[in-house]
């Protein structure tokens, strides 16, 4: 083994809110714009290396495996959908959630299914004690021959466990507790954060062992604090849901080996997260007939077409301005297509308190759910129903005209799917093939949208 240089540290900045590093202090950052975001940071003067870098010489291109093709699925589809097809080796993964919501439930599951598969797997916890991993087991009815648990948050002790037992996968639960006691900062700093993310990404590359890493989200919505760890690791999954909904989406942010933006749902019960396999008709479940201010909206998750509720409620303005608030719907697209309601269908929605919200806990960010944000809206106002066979697709323009969306095939089949037999599309989209059993209506505004989509006989614009 070569020496490790690890006698001295240098200095450098790093910017606190997206880790861009500078050998100088800079006052604004060129990367993300922040002012006075630099802090000055001791690293190791070295690249990480505990193990010798000489067990890694340079290959030629032509003899370097592909190790993409190395995948091992789980039996688990949602979780391999969102990594795209399985487990890499020596892929680092970092999966980052709210407080809570289900992080170490899904890594525990996760590590059983590979224990179970014949993997050695190794599962450290900074957070918990392993009487209380073992509780969380057993109420997941995990058993755990070769998942291997281990309470530690030095690094250095971490690693060379890590060396000795030689998994086949690797969980920290989470990078926020783990450190290195050679750096004079708290665990959970961005130096920490960064260095042992960095070391952790080196012996996974090394020893082509897949590695899991949870992050909290702050509450800015950044990884401690900063994004520096999004730029390290091969592949960020965010683990989102509202605490007072089940429903939990695995959502693919960045994947160095597939497509990102693919999205898993999963339900979290008492035995942890289980797949949802129809997420259309789980998130409509709650639907009741003709609902007044309810539209259903097919959109769209990375290449998944999923069926969403949106609901509105308009109620006059009891003092002082009018509020809006939105649930799981962008507040910039609600109040511009309030603005466009008001202005261009005439609904007088000046003295209203607004409220859009998507059942289910959803976010969705698509402009396509414009006008089913829309028809809620203008339903609740008039209180007449909207066509309950009828979904709603398509973004608003300021003009109040409906513009084109994405792939309006794959949406407009899966509300076939699920029963509805009308669906509004904008007019300007490219021809669709639809269904048999259902009826694509284009429309070329909002207005007439909603002369449409209201129940007939009431809906007089
Ligand atoms: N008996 C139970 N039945 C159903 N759900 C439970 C039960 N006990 C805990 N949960 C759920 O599990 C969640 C905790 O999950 P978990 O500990 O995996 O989250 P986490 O993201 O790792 O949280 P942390 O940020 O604290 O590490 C709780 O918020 C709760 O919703
Ligand atoms: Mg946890
Ligand atoms: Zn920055």
């Amino acid at each position: 083994m070569g020496k490790s240089g690890k006698s001295g540290t240098r200095t450098i900045f790093i910017c606190q809110h997206c880790g861009k590093e500078s050998l100088k202090w800079l006052g604004r950052c060129p990367n993300c714009h922040e002012w006075n975001s630099f802090v000055e940071t001791k690293v190791p003067a070295t690249t990480p290396s505990d193990i010798s870098t000489l067990e890694n010489p340079p290959q030629e291109l032509s003899q370097v495996v592909t190790a993409v093709s190395d995948r091992l699925p789980l039996p688990l589809a949602e979780f391999n959908r969102v990594l795209g097809g399985g487990l890499v080796s020596g892929s680092l993964v970092l999966i980052s959630g709210d407080p809570g919501i289900g992080k170490s439930t899904l890594l525990l599951q996760v590590s059983a299914l590979v224990a179970q598969a014949g993997g050695k797997v190794i599962y450290v916890s900074g957070e918990e004690t392993l009487p209380q991993i073992r509780l969380r087991a057993e109420r997941l009815g995990i058993t755990g021959e070769r998942l291997y648990l281990l309470a530690e948050t030095d690094l250095h002790v971490i690693l060379s466990h890590l060396e000795r037992l030689a998994p086949s996968l690797v969980v920290i639960d989470s990078i926020q507790a783990v450190y290195l006691p050679e750096l004079d900062t708290a665990a959970g700093s961005i130096t920490q954060v960064r260095e042992c993310t960095l070391r952790l990404m080196h012996w996974a590359k090394l020893r082509a062992v897949p590695t899991f890493i949870a992050g909290h989200v702050t509450k800015d919505g950044a990884i401690a604090g900063p994004r520096v760890l999004e730029h390290i690791v091969d592949v960020v999954l965010y683990l989102e849901g509202e605490p007072f909904s089940a429903y939990r989406l695995l959502r693919g942010v960045k994947n160095r080996f597939g497509s990102t933006n693919e999205v898993g749902v999963f339900e979290m019960k008492e035995q942890g997260l289980i797949e949802v396999d129809n997420p259309s008709k789980a998130f409509l479940s709650q639907r009741w007939g003709e609902a007044i201010g309810s539209t259903v909206v097919p959109t769209l998750e990375g290449t998944r077409p999923l069926l969403v509720e949106i609901q509105a409620l308009t109620t006059p303005t009891a003092f002082g301005l009018p509020r809006r608030t939105a649930n799981g719907v962008d507040f910039g697209r609600l109040l511009l297509i309030t603005a466009v309601l008001t202005k261009r269908v005439g609904l007088k929605l000046g003295n209203q308190d607004i409220i859009a919200n998507v059942t289910g806990g959803l976010r969705i960010g698509e402009p396509a759910a414009d006008l089913g944000i829309a028809l809620s809206i203008a339903s609740s106002f008039r209180d007449v129903a909207v066509d309950p066979s009828l979904v709603a697709v398509g973004e608003v323009g300021l003009s109040g005209e409906l513009r084109a969306v994405s792939q309006l095939d794959r949406r407009v089949a899966e509300a076939a799917r699920l029963g509805f037999n009308r669906c509004l599309v904008p007019k300007t989209s490219a021809r669709i093939s639809a269904p048999k059993n259902i009826k694509p209506i284009p429309v070329s505004t909002l207005r007439e949208a909603i002369r449409v989509g209201l129940v007939r006989g009431h809906g007089n614009v």
